[in-house]
Formats: structure tokens, C-alpha cells, sequence
């Protein structure tokens, strides 16, 4: 599995401890920025990592700041993405189940760090459901022509 990473200043420091969980796993990890705890604009990170999963560079995307909010804000603002701003492990592995998320979004200010290892762990773990779920999936991409 590829994945792109990407982080605000305040998801500097959550975005290389992922890194180092997912370097133990069968995981490809691109870090896409920032590269540090200066301040920058989290929407410039969540473009990098949404476009790259639109253009199926990568499986799948994490992105992180403080909340998780803009970054999925952001994200979703690209065709074919699906940004889950997650905040434990039932919402991850719904977000997947159920809604094929393909960008995660976590929010440093607000999870802890133990809790957001497990949160991507689950998020890259879960398949996808499909059944009903591919119908509602498909009225949400549906969405990005109107
Ligand atoms: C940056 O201070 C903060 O606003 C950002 O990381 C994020 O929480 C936005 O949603």
C-alpha cells in the first residue's frame, strides 16, 4: 500500500511519529510536508496529499494538524477524495466500512498520540464494505458534478 502524508506546523511532530510507526509496517510512506514546526497553511498540505490519491499516486492519504478539520476541509475540496476527520478507532474503521474514506485526517491538538497510532492502524486496515455503501458512495461523487 502507498500512502502520502502530510501535516501543518502543529502536526509537524504527530506526522514523523506515524511515519516511524508505519516505517515497522508493509507500508510505502511519501511525506509530502511541512517539514517542520514553522507556521505554514495546512490547506497547501492537504492539496499535495489529496491530489496525489485523485491521480492514484498513492492508496490512501493522512493528513494532520490541529483538529483534523481544515485539513479535511481541504481535501474534500478535490475531486474523487473522501476526507474522514477521525477521532477514534470505531470512527476510523467506519469511515472505511462504510464511506471508503480514502484520506484520513487527525487532529494533533485533540487525540493523543497512542490514540491516533491506533486510529491509522484501523484506517488502513479496514476494507471497505461496498453493498449499500458503493450506492451512497456513488450519490457523493455524484455530488462533484453538480
Ligand atoms: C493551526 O493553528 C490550526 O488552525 C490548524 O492546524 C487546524 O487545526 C485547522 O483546522
Amino acid at each position: 500500500m502507498r500512502v502520502a502524508i502530510g501535516a501543518d506546523h502543529a502536526g509537524f511532530l504527530l506526522k514523523e511519529a506515524i511515519k516511524r510507526a508505519l516505517a515497522t509496517l508493509a507500508v510505502e510512506v511519501e511525506d509530502l510536508g511541512t517539514g517542520s514546526a514553522d507556521s505554514v497553511d495546512y490547506p497547501d498540505f492537504a492539496a499535495r496529499v489529496a491530489r496525489g490519491v485523485a491521480a492514484g499516486t498513492y492508496d490512501r492519504g493522512i493528513l494532520v494538524c490541529g483538529t483534523g478539520i481544515g485539513m479535511a476541509m481541504a481535501a474534500n475540496k478535490i475531486a474523487g477524495v473522501r476526507a474522514a476527520p477521525v477521532v477514534d478507532a470505531d470512527t476510523a474503521r467506519l469511515a472505511r466500512a462504510h464511506n471508503d474514506a480514502n484520506v484520513l485526517a487527525l487532529g494533533a491538538r485533540v487525540t493523543t498520540p497512542d490514540r491516533a497510532l491506533e486510529i491509522v492502524r484501523v484506517f488502513l486496515d479496514t476494507p471497505f464494505e461496498g453493498g449499500r455503501h458503493q450506492r451512497r458512495v456513488d450519490k457523493i461523487s455524484g455530488l462533484e458534478r453538480c
